[in-house]
């Protein structure tokens, strides 16, 4: 009893032990088959479980951010197939899909990658709309009657950077600025003047952002009317080119508040002397309807107030 404890502790650390060496130097690695290391109940492929590991293929992949990509693993052809393991490592979690011949995927993934048949019927790792947290390795181990294969994925992903430009005074030079925000890789800023070098800064975010800004120092007399930048990056085919205009500081946007609050104070002003107008004109039309078709009861009405009104001069005087 102790000495079957004993062994298995043995084999857990060969495997320890493996997957550190893997790690170093795939090419050697010795697959003892990490799938029939934990129970003596055999859940396992039933697949040869020593075997040496011939080819390893280690690939970078880049997707840009919100496409599609489809992992192969190998090209043999999936009746020849006995088993797939996708092992895979993100950084914030780890997971496997496996699949072996004649059952069903196992996907403890649960996202949106999908082990799928190709035509000619390979398999391959779907990962559609790839996004920051599918940036990971990528591990496929396959096996098949006389061989295996491992391919390693490093998966990461292109970020297009967010692009701005301005000229602004600094200390009495004018200085035009080109900025590439938290892209991924860095992008590359260009200027069409090519007398003055610019001055580039790169800020790295923890995430793997990089912003580039880009400054070119001009003399006051240069003529800036064909000054563009041009930023380009992975992500875009074209470079993206910007004209770098006077930056809106506070001054305009004071003039813009006094302007809003002119612009209020002529409206109100204006729709109360239109109102004053309609309303004159309202009280000029009632004057002349009511000169041609008098109202008896008006006249009545109003007859008795005007006496009154004499009366009361007539007492004041
Ligand atoms: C794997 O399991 C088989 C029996 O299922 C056993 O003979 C073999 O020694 C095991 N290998 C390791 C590395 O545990
Ligand atoms: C993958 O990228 C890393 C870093 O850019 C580089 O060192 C390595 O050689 C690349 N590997 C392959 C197989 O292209
Ligand atoms: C990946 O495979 C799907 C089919 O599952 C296909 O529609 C898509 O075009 C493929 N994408 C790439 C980048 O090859
Ligand atoms: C892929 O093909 C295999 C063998 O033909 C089959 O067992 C499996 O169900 C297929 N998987 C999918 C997702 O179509
Ligand atoms: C894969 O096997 C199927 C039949 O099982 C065959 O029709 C197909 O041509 C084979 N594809 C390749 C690439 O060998
Ligand atoms: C994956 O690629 C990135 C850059 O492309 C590199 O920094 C990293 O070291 C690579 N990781 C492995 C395990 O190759
Ligand atoms: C940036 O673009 C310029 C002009 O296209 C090129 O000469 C330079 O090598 C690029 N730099 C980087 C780091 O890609």
């Amino acid at each position: 009893m102790e000495m079957r404890d004993l062994l298995w502790i043995g084999v857990a650390v060969i495997l320890l032990v493996d997957v550190d060496v893997w790690g170093q130097d795939p090419g050697t690695y010795h697959l003892t088959t990490s799938m029939n290391s934990s129970t003596d109940g055999d859940s396992g492929p039933s697949s040869p479980r020593s075997q040496q590991i011939k080819n390893v293929v280690v690939q970078n992949v880049t997707v840009n951010l919100g496409s599609d990509v489809n992992l192969t693993c190998g090209e043999k052809n999936w009746s020849e197939t006995l088993y797939v393991l996708w092992k895979i490592n993100l950084k914030h979690r780890s997971c496997d899909i496996t699949r072996e011949q004649d059952s069903p995927t196992v996907d403890k993934c649960n996202d949106r990658k999908q082990l799928l048949n190709a035509t000619g019927s390979t398999s391959y790792l779907r990962v559609p709309h790839v996004s920051l947290d599918d940036v990971g390795i990528y591990t496929c181990e396959s096996a098949f009657n006389g061989g295996n294969n491992k391919h390693v994925f490093n998966v990461t992903v292109t970020v297009p950077p967010e692009p701005s430009a301005w000229l602004e005074h600094r200390s009495n030079k004018m200085v035009a600025v080109c900025r590439a925000e938290r892209g991924k890789p860095a992008a590359n800023i260009s200027w069409s003047f090519d007398t003055v070098s610019p001055s580039v800064d790169y800020h790295d975010t923890s995430d793997g952002f990089i912003s580039v800004v880009s400054s070119l120092e001009l003399a006051e007399d240069t003529n800036i009317e064909n000054l563009i930048c041009v930023i380009t990056h992975p992500y875009w085919v074209k470079g993206v080119v910007l004209v770098p205009e006077v930056k809106k500081g506070y001054f305009f946007w004071l003039f813009i508040c006094i302007g809003v609050i002119v612009g209020v104070i002529l409206v109100v002003f204006a729709f109360f002397v239109q109102r004053k107008i309609m309303l004159t004109r309202r009280a000029n039309t009632c004057d002349t309807s009511l000169s041609k078709f008098p109202s008896t009861e008006y006249v009545e009405e109003v007859e008795p107030y005007a006496s009154y009104v004499q009366r009361v001069n007539s007492i004041y005087n």
